[in-house]
């Protein structure tokens, strides 16, 4: 009659890391390091996602913007604009942030100087041009983009009806421009 003794001594034995507290504790942190990792990664995007380009204008502030363009532009046709800018959209995106295709991305084109867009592989032409977006110079250049600039890629071959331009521009011009 001596069963006394294996059973005494299988649980000190047998099980060594789960009945040794120490060894509960570091699996816990472990555990709860390996959860704060993973749930780590979407907050870092969400930081980055807020330090993106300001968001598209509500349609308050684009009625302001565009009141505020000289004539004809502040009563073109917003919707024949929304029209014409499908002959854009094969090569480029308008959204802040939107990705460069055959062309660069438009957002924040107005103002700014030609081939401003970083990582966006422009023809020498253009980079040398020293072109500002302003009104004038996107209407000859929608209107004959070789004949503004000799040498660029960008193989559109040119929209030549003068109230076609001022809806696409004023339309443009709503749609790419970030809050001031
Ligand atoms: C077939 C493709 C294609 C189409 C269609 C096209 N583009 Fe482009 N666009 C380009 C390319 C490529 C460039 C870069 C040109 C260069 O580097 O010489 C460019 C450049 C531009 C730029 C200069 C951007 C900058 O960062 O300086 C503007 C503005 C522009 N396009 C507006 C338009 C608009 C508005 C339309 C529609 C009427 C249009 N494009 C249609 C391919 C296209």
């Amino acid at each position: 009659m001596s069963p006394a003794r294996p059973l005494a001594s299988r649980p000190l034995t047998s099980h060594p890391l789960t009945s040794h507290p120490l060894a509960a504790i570091l699996l816990l942190v472990g555990l709860s390091l390996a959860a704060c990792g993973k749930s780590e990664a979407p907050d870092g995007d969400v930081a980055e996602a807020t330090e993106a380009p300001a968001a598209v204008l509500t349609d308050v502030q684009k009625a302001a913007l565009l009141a505020e363009m000289p004539e004809p532009y502040r009563s073109a046709d917003l919707a024949k604009g929304e029209a014409l800018y499908a002959m854009c959209r094969s090569c480029h995106t308008f959204v802040p942030g939107g990705t460069n295709l055959t062309g660069p991305n438009l957002w924040g084109t107005f103002g700014a100087k030609a081939a401003h867009v970083a990582g966006f592989n422009y023809s020498d032409a253009l980079k040398a041009s020293g072109l500002t977006w302003d009104i004038a110079t996107m209407d000859k250049w929608l209107e004959n983009p070789r004949g503004l600039v000799e040498g660029t890629k960008m193989s559109y071959i040119g929209m030549k009806k003068p109230e076609d331009r001022v809806a696409l521009i004023a339309w443009l011009k709503v749609n790419t421009s970030p809050e001031n």
